[in-house]
């Protein structure tokens, strides 16, 4: 089928556009590289040495992928391209990470929060309403994040698949129940614009009876995918600052070149992890099983394993020898949360989850010792501060 791949020039979006090409789908990537050029912004660069568009999409080519197509747009800005697009190619199915998508980066200043509100909140929002004028019918994949539910205390409630029954009371005294979208409780402005993308999700599958699936995801583990390591042109990005690098390839990285792991707070903070490679089989799973015309918004948690923070960096100190490090938090955020997540949804479409045990946690520290001159160690730490409480706390 026809797919356009929005943000396909990203970490997770990459081997994701790969995956599906290699499977035989007619793969379009559309991307207006914001995210590299934030990269020059901050000063960073991919601890992987990541090709130009041009040189990956060729050298996919040359080693025998079918032809992946590459239109520069940006979604949240090129409303009338972004519809003539969808007319000119008639896409089956979009698949959607382009976003800005670093809680750090949304609270870095007032123009970092007004970016990632823009750009998140009108893309998702073009989209859809360029869905709808176009008047095709297309399956809309969408990648979310467990960020939605809010890293507070559950109580021990297990997080529902995006959709909570609730009893509401009546005035006679009786109650009916109800599915509800769980409540939204995010912890940066990036998690925010997430919500806000729910909602619209939720009008237009409404309104138009556009087709779309939400999939929550977790923290997102791993670098490359088969695929990405066919040539070394197609290797993934591997972000690893302050602002774009995320806890367990962070810990991971820092225990490849001696930097005590940096665990901001108690490490009490529990979040949920995917590999890189069941994210990509994730999104697979989801194209092939779309709504049926009318059907509400389907909402998968895009996860396989929770763990606390400190128990991570224990498990990467075991593992390579490092000491951790004890930091103020930046984040205004629980001293400490549960996660009980339920992720049937993907279990029963038959994945198998990958696992911290499956011996890939080794594979990352290997890539990032192989590129660790590449390092540049004065952007590890996290600098964003969510408030002048914490801003104060990690700069006294
Ligand atoms: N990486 C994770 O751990 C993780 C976890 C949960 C959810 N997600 C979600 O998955 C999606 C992809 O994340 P990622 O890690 O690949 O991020 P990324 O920043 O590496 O990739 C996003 C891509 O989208 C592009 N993009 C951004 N805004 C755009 C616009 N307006 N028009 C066109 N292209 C635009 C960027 O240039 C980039 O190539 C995001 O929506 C993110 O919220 C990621």
């Amino acid at each position: 089928m026809k797919v356009l791949v929005l943000g396909g020039d990203g970490f997770c979006g990459w081997p994701c556009a790969l995956n599906l090409a290699d499977q035989g789908h007619d793969v379009v990537i559309v991307d207006n590289l914001s995210r590299r050029k934030i990269d020059v912004d901050l000063g960073v660069t991919s601890l992987t040495p990541i090709a130009t568009v041009e040189d990956r999409l060729g050298a996919w080519q040359e080693t025998g992928g079918q032809p992946i197509g590459f239109v520069l747009l940006d979604l949240a800005r090129e409303y009338e391209r972004l519809l003539q697009l969808l007319r000119d190619e008639a896409p089956e199915a979009v698949v959607h990470f382009a976003e800005q998508r670093a809680a750090p980066y949304s609270m870095k200043s007032a123009a970092c929060k007004r970016y990632t509100i823009d750009n998140n909140v009108n893309g998702t929002h073009n989209l859809l309403c360029a869905i709808v004028e176009s008047g095709l019918d297309v399956h809309v994949v969408h990648l979310g994040t467990m960020g939605v539910y809010g890293y507070g205390s559950h109580r021990g409630a297990t997080i529902p698949e995006g959709y909570l029954t609730v009893e509401v009371p009546q005035p006679d005294g009786s109650r009916f129940t109800e599915q509800i979208l769980h409540p939204a409780n995010p912890g940066s402005v990036y998690h925010m614009s997430k919500t806000l993308d729910q909602l619209l999700f939720f009008y237009y599958s409404k309104n138009d009876a556009l087709r779309i699936t939400d999939l929550h995801q977790g923290i997102v583990w791993g670098t490359n995918t088969e695929l990405c390591g066919k040539d070394p042109r197609l290797i993934n990005r591997f972000d690893y600052d302050g602002d774009y690098g995320t806890v367990l390839n962070r810990f991971l990285m820092q225990a490849a070149i001696n930097y005590p792991l940096t665990v901001h707070g108690t490490g009490g903070q529990t979040r949920a992890f995917i590999h890189i490679r069941d994210s990509v089989k994730c999104v697979q799973l989801a194209l092939d099983n779309p709504p049926a015309p009318g059907e509400k918004v389907k909402i998968f948690n895009q996860m396989t394993e929770s763990h606390q923070v400190a128990h991570l960096a224990q498990k990467v100190a075991d593992m390579t020898g490092s000491q951790v490090a004890y930091l103020p938090n930046p984040r205004n955020e629980a001293r400490d949360n549960d996660l009980i997540v339920d992720n049937r949804c993907f279990l029963d479409l038959g994945l198998e989850p990958t696992t911290l045990d499956d011996g890939l946690l080794t594979e990352v520290v290997d890539i990032a010792r192989r590129y660790a001159e590449r390092c540049d160690r004065r952007r590890i730490p996290c600098t964003s501060a969510w408030t002048r409480t914490q801003a104060e706390a990690i700069n006294p």
